[in-house]
């Protein structure tokens, strides 16, 4: 064994000498967007002691990424003796949910899961009284596969697919220990909702169809098992992951749609979760249609040249100050990258002050912004904002369309998941994301995790009821899809 020391965390972990630093630090929010292949420099650690052989590829790497000076990848780097590494202090905000919602009660105790891409979060409840007992959050292990669901099945495909399904239930079973430690009786019920990759994944499903064009899976449906199905060892308890609603729909929406009670009203609303996937779903209690857009990894801080989570050190917000601009970096610290929020306000105060136009060209014709030494937004991290609004924009449109309802006759627009507690409206709707007005906008948090509660107090009739009115829309497939993408590539052309 060899010890590392992690500064300035102060935390020293043991591990196998010869192990990688992927397996040993993605525990402690250190990052792999690109999965490991060496091309995003994010997972960077500095040598402080010690030593880190690096081969040619890893060099090479080093040089195009300009970290030179002590800096190691760490999805390259294995550690063969004592190291000290200098590692941001990184601290990941995860949402969980006091929400009172109304309920039956029943005898005994429930879990309820939200299973992100990025992060978990379970709830232990009475069922007797609605009461929450305890909550554990935690990052998703397979972050090390990359943060993404791209990166993931591709890892999945790889040859990872059992590790990765074994890694993330064993990590839920011991959020659930947590939850549970010091208790006599254990769950009667545990509840699942999460997108459809991770449904695959928890469940061991084949996740080549999820990979592959159409990208429809015929195992969408609720999945039961018995603890000990999953090698957990409680002897009673049912554990249910409850049924995606297409491909890259999950029962993280169905919950949302829960949550909202989008499904019982007569009046037209929209829930809209900005997360991994983009999905939106629009309707009332008669029809609901939903879709998913390739909106989430720009907000998720990939493909985004400084991007990175909302964690220490990120540009969490951008306001305008006279002809310039303040940016807030969570953790007060020195900037080291901008996350979703800050990119949305970094870019709708960059056109307030004219520093773009309105087709996102930077007007001075530089190729980067300083937004906060050193951080800085590139003409190419503008293109994909535009291409990430421009996604939103169309899906709502395209759906209110297949409605024959326009934006008027939304009642109210729910914004799900973390990343929409956190997201400056005024500065979504300047941009044309969504072209609602202010007014008819609700924050909502984590609705997945409500819903999931919910799911506690019933039957799978519920959302067997709700799937009925669902459809699932293919945006790509309408015919006025380009032309409105188009449009919406430029600013203040909202829905
Ligand atoms: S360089 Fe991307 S995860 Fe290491």
């Amino acid at each position: 064994m060899v010890t590392i020391r992690l500064e300035p965390l102060g935390k020293t972990l043991r591990v196998r000498k010869g192990s990688s630093l992927k397996d040993a630090l993605h525990e402690y929010g250190v990052e792999f967007p690109c999965g490991g292949k060496g091309t995003c420099g994010k997972c960077r650690v500095k040598l402080l002691q010690g030593e880190i052989e690096i081969d040619a590829f890893h060099r090479k790497r080093l040089e195009e990424l300009h970290l030179e000076g002590g800096w190691r990848l760490a999805c390259l780097s294995r550690c063969h003796g004592d190291l000290v590494l200098a590692v941001d202090q990184y601290e990941i905000p995860i949402q969980g949910d006091e929400t009172p919602f109304a309920f039956v009660p029943r005898q005994g105790l429930g879990v309820a899961v939200d299973l992100g891409t990025t992060t978990l979060v379970a709830q232990l409840l009475d069922l007797g009284t609605g009461r929450i007992l305890a909550m554990e959050k935690a990052l998703n292990p397979q972050q090390k596969y990359g943060s993404d669901l791209i990166s993931r099945l591709e890892a999945a495909l790889a040859g990872n697919a059992p590790e990765m399904t074994g890694m993330i239930r064993e990590k839920i079973r011991a959020m659930i220990d947590l939850l549970l430690a010091g208790r006599e009786a254990g769950p009667v019920k545990i509840i699942l909702v999460g997108n459809t990759v991770m449904q695959h994944f928890f469940c061991g499903l084949d996740l080549k169809p999820l990979a592959f064009f159409p990208f429809e899976s015929p195992d969408l449906g609720a999945r039961r098992f018995h603890p000990r199905e999953l090698g957990w060892e409680m002897q009673s308890g049912e554990v249910i992951f409850y049924p995606s609603i297409g491909s890259f729909v999950g029962s993280d929406i169905l919950a949302g749609i829960l949550a909202t009670g989008l499904h019982r009203i007569s009046e037209y609303s929209m829930l809209i979760d900005l997360g991994t996937n983009g999905e939106i779903v629009v309707g009332n209690g008669n029809r609901l249609l939903c879709a998913s857009t390739a909106a989430g990894p720009a907000f998720e801080g990939a493909r985004i040249s400084m991007g990175m989570l909302a964690t220490t050190g990120a540009i969490s917000s951008v306001e305008p100050a006279e002809d310039s601009w303040l940016c807030r970096v969570i953790g007060n610290v020195r900037p080291r990258g901008i996350c979703g929020s800050g990119l949305i306000d970094a870019v709708a105060v960059l056109l307030k002050q004219g520093v773009i136009d309105e087709f996102g060209q930077v007007i001075s014709g530089e190729e980067r912004v300083v937004l906060a030494d050193p951080v800085v937004l590139t003409q190419t991290d503008i293109r994909e904002f535009q291409l990430a609004k421009a996604a939103i924009a169309t899906g709502t449109e395209i759906l209110m369309k297949k409605l024959d309802i326009q934006p008027n006759d939304i009642d109210i627009v729910y914004i799900a998941g973390a990343f929409g507690s956190f997201i400056n409206m005024d500065h979504v709707i300047s941009t044309g994301m969504l072209g609602f007005h202010p007014g008819t906008i609700r924050k909502l948090g984590n609705s997945a995790l409500m819903g999931a509660k919910m799911l506690l107090f019933s039957d799978l009739s519920l959302p067997d009821s709700i799937l009925k009115i669902t459809s699932h829309v293919n945006l790509e497939s309408d015919p006025a899809f380009q032309d409105l993408f188009v449009d919406h590539m430029h600013f203040g052309t909202g829905t």
